[in-house]
């Protein structure tokens, strides 16, 4: 929807904006992302701000502008905090709705003639996030933009005990925020949560465990930048989708999604994320209630027949030393009874307790791929029962539901549909389509060859859902990008740089297993990449997310032996199907994890490969 006023042009000249970092961004390629992304909004570099002093727009009052500023202790601590910029005032609602990584914008336009009826279509149409002051003659508008109201809300669904409480908190937050209120109990909140680094998150991501998921500021800021942030509805690709960040992204942007992967588990992921987006928290409760009542009543549903444990398990997990055959009953009686549970729900939420149920599987029995591409792994069984997983992640979605209907009344929004199809990316449904971007991150090379199957982490969960059963789950990791099982690769047909490191994996006698399955990926990675080039619009970007390089170590001294610049060849890749390479840009990303690899403390990036398709 337009604002008449701005469009008219009531406003002469440019305004001058202010945007003002969140506290918790720390590293320097989230800090690149989020001047790009505005200077994809403003077409134009933006300028650092260090102090918000130094953010005070010349010609405003000073003094009335720091007022707008209700929490200045909860802007970044060093470095950056914002960033200065003149550009149209039309550009504000777009600017609420879109950006990423912005805590608050004010924005100061020339003139206020008619301001009073402007600001009334502004609020129209971006919700109740809005102040204006006038000073020295101009009208000076502070906004919080819609993205951290998402972020925040997580933080809210957590400490919250239901869905009133959710709303009456999100309430207050806002509230707070926009200096409507000086009630301690909600200035503490907003404080907190601005300070707290641990959310980033929308709640709607954290539905099931998955790994190697998108930072989803990242994710929604790449399609700002790829889309040129444009308005209106453009359709997005992610091809390889896995648990749906892309698509639920788009979807609150407006852009129409699809999503494609082999995994139908990943592809019901998603398909639940973007249908709790438009549920009825009361609904959900409803159903909470019932599976409480259900599980409560376990001799109803234990007395069901569990099922056989051989056949929830594949033969390779029954082998694990720690997988007794007391362990495989007790679990597979858990399974049976929250099976029967998600069996008996309303139709419309099966989607969702389906995932929740697998969520619940993921989390307890928990398998680590080591890495020398031979399928060792290791097993752990947390001990906290499966229903209680399963009925607090469910407690959770309701509360996630009730910020959703709060987010959607009060900040206006109208997600798009999505939709999650499973497929492959090296040969992509033949009516998906033309797409405007792509946006995606393929299985990475250490991920590949042995080290880490997605589909073999997930086989309890997928034979629980019926999707596979203990015989056929291995073949879906056939599927996936450079399996272990496949046809024989033609080494000739390898880039000269490829050809290397698949040699040099031959040539060590620990490592050999994973040569021809590093052939594969490189091989599967070109067809992907030539389907993606197909799928896009001529001129139309994709960005495609992988880790810049893969490292092998010696075993004993952990010393590096030999390094593949991943990134760097799947670009030459990129480009021999027809791509244009605009950019790699290196994105250090923060490892908490002490044990997912050797020296996994060193610094870590990904880079982001930005590909164009030739105009016509
Ligand atoms: C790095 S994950 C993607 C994560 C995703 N960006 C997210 O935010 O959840 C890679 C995904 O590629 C999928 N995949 C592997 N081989 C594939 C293939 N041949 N076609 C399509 N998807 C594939 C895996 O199942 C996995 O879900």
């Amino acid at each position: 929807m337009a604002v008449p006023f701005l469009d008219s042009g009531a406003h002469e000249g440019p305004a001058d904006y202010l945007l003002i970092l969140r506290r918790n961004i720390a590293l320097d390629g989230d800090l690149m992302l989020a001047r790009r992304e505005l200077e994809a909004f403003f077409q134009t570099p933006v300028q650092n701000v260090e102090t918000i002093h130094e953010g005070i727009m010349e010609g405003a009052d000073g003094a009335g502008i720091q007022q707008f500023i209700p929490f200045d202790s909860c802007v970044r601590p060093e470095g950056v905090i914002g960033f200065r910029v003149s550009g149209p005032p039309a550009l504000l609602p777009r600017l609420i709705r879109q950006v990423s990584f912005i805590q608050q914008i004010l924005c100061v336009l020339p003139e206020h003639g008619g301001g009073r009826a402007w600001v009334e279509d502004l609020r129209r149409e971006v919700g109740e996030v809005i102040v204006t002051r006038e000073a020295e003659g101009k009208l000076v508008v502070s906004a919080l933009p819609h993205y951290l109201l998402f972020e925040l809300s997580e933080a809210v669904v957590r400490a919250s005990s239901d869905g009133n409480e959710v709303r009456r908190k999100l309430q207050q937050l806002t509230d707070a925020l926009l200096g409507h209120t000086a009630d301690r109990e909600a200035v503490a909140l907003a404080q907190a949560v601005l300070i707290s680094c641990r959310s980033t998150s929308p709640p709607l991501h954290g539905l099931h465990y998955f790994k190697a998921k998108f930072f989803p500021r990242m994710a929604r800021s790449l399609i700002n930048i790829g889309t040129g942030a444009c308005e209106g509805e453009r359709r997005i690709l992610d091809s390889f989708a896995g648990s749906g960040t892309t698509l639920v992204e788009a979807a609150t942007l407006g852009h129409d999604g699809v999503g494609v992967d082999v995994d139908p588990l990943a592809a019901l992921i998603s398909t639940a994320k973007l249908d709790l987006m438009g549920m009825e928290s009361g609904f959900l409760e409803e159903e909470a209630e019932n599976a409480i009542l259900r599980l409560s009543c376990k001799a109803k549903v234990l007395n069901q027949t569990p099922p056989d444990a051989a056949m929830l398990f594949p033969e390779w997990m029954m082998r694990n030393r720690r997988m007794t055959g007391e362990l495989a009953g007790s679990l597979a009686s858990e399974i049976g009874a929250l099976r029967c549970v998600v069996e008996g729900s309303a139709p419309e939420a099966r989607n969702l307790l389906r995932v929740l149920m697998s969520d619940a599987i993921c989390r307890k029995i928990r398998m680590r791929f080591l890495g020398t591409g031979v399928g060792r792994f290791s097993l752990t069984v947390g001990s906290r029962p499966l229903s209680r997983m399963f009925l607090q992640s469910l407690s959770h979605a309701a509360k996630a539901a009730a910020a959703g209907e709060w987010l959607r009344e009060n900040l206006r929004l109208n997600p798009a549909p999505g939709q999650a199809l499973v497929g492959d990316a090296r040969r992509l449904p033949d009516r998906i389509g033309a797409f405007d971007l792509i946006l995606t991150s393929p299985p990475y090379l250490p991920a590949s060859s042995g080290r880490e199957s997605y589909a073999k982490a997930h086989a309890p969960s997928l034979i629980a859902l019926g999707m596979k059963d203990a015989g056929s789950v291995d073949a879906l990791a056939d599927g996936c990008m450079g399996a272990m099982e496949g046809d024989e690769p033609d080494f000739m047909e390898l880039l000269q740089r490829e050809r290397d490191a698949v040699e040099w994996l031959a040539r060590d006698g620990l490592r050999r297993p994973k040569a021809g399955p590093t052939a594969r990926y490189f091989l599967d990675m070109r067809r992907a990449f030539e389907e993606m080039h197909r799928a896009l619009k001529p001129s139309a970007r994709a960005v495609v997310v992988s880790g810049k390089q893969s490292t092998f170590y010696t075993f004993s001294t952990r010393e590096p032996l030999y390094v593949v610049p991943c990134a760097e060849i799947l670009a030459e890749e990129a480009e021999a199907a027809g791509f244009v390479l605009e950019a790699l840009h290196d994105v250090q990303l923060q490892k908490a994890n002490r044990n997912a690899r050797p020296r996994s403390l060193d610094d870590y990036f990904e880079t982001l490969i930005m590909l164009r398709k030739a105009g016509e």
